[in-house]
């Protein structure tokens, strides 16, 4: 099985494969929520200018209110008023950076989230403003660090140079993945991708685990895959294909709210007990 991250030292995790639709975003939010759940503190990051995780776990801004509509009671917490993407190019422009205006507190017990709410990332952040944001984003990630147990970061499917910032400022990286051949050639990628953003900025980074989402024994084949699978020789986990899953994510619950006793929350439990905690 290997150590856990805990015996590591290593609590900033990247969840990351360039293929898309393997469960990244499903795995972040489960093990974030899952680390919260047994009194972790938990950071997570929105990775991808898709949004997909903050829409699942932000705050949506209110809607504005009609003049006659009456004062509301209390003051409703708010959605973070910065994103990712401005925070990149606040260290890029190299201006002062106050981060709690990134980071929205409690948007669960124990979870806090730095969003992801501009798609349009990619095109404001030219390759010149990504390179010159990466060394600054991980040192201030690792700062950040100190006061979380745990950050954990959802990725795009994608492989530019914004990915392999992100990617760069994690010391492991957890792989979601689907038992398929094509599995391989993806997974050999993005191991590759790791390696190299470790050598570019000079730093270790743990190909940590394998994540099988959406297993079924039925899948034929199945054990020539688990076979081709541990040549890698890194941890394998898998995550029961659960119906619970995609309903939970439509009601924008993580597995723990909506299904806490569906056997793909047992699924995650494990990997939370035996790699993170361990
Ligand atoms: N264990 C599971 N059982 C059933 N469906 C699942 C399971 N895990 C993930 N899914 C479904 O697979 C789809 C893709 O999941 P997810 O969005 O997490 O992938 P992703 O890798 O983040 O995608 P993208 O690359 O587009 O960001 C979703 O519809 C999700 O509900
Ligand atoms: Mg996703």
């Amino acid at each position: 099985m290997g150590p856990s991250l805990r015996e590591l030292g290593l609590n900033i995790v990247a969840v990351a494969n360039q293929k898309g639709g393997v469960g990244k975003t499903v795995t972040t939010l489960n093990l974030a929520a899952g680390l919260a759940r047994v009194g972790q503190r938990v950071l997570v990051i929105d990775g991808d200018p898709q949004g997909n995780l903050t829409l699942l776990l932000g705050r949506r801004a209110a809607v504005p209110a009609s003049p006659d509509a009456p004062a509301p009671a209390s003051r409703a917490r708010k959605p973070s008023p910065h994103d990712l993407s401005e925070l990149l190019l606040a260290i890029a422009e190299k201006k002062s950076v106050a981060i709690s205006g990134f980071i929205e507190k409690g948007v669960r017990r124990g979870l806090d989230l730095i969003p992801s709410r501009n798609r349009r990332m990619r095109l404001e952040l030219g390759d010149t403003e990504i390179r010159a944001a990466a060394s600054g984003f991980a040192t201030l990630l690792a700062r950040l660090a100190e006061h979380y147990d745990w950050v954990l970061m959802d990725t795009s499917p994608s492989n530019g140079p914004l990915e392999r910032a992100l990617i760069a400022a994690c010391e492991a990286v957890v792989i979601p993945l689907e038992f398929q051949l094509f599995s391989v050639a993806g997974l050999e990628a993005i191991l590759s991708e790791v390696r190299e953003c470790a050598v570019d900025h000079g730093r270790e980074i743990r190909a940590h685990a394998l994540v099988f989402v959406k297993a079924e024994n039925k899948v034929s084949r199945i054990d020539e895959y688990r076979k081709v699978f541990a040549r890698f020789r890194l941890p394998v986990f898998e995550i029961c294909r659960s119906e619970y899953v995609p309903r939970s994510i439509e009601r924008r619950k993580t597995l723990w709210e909506a299904a806490p006793a569906s056997y793909a929350a047992r699924d995650y439990s494990r990997i939370i007990d035996k790699s993170f905690l361990g």
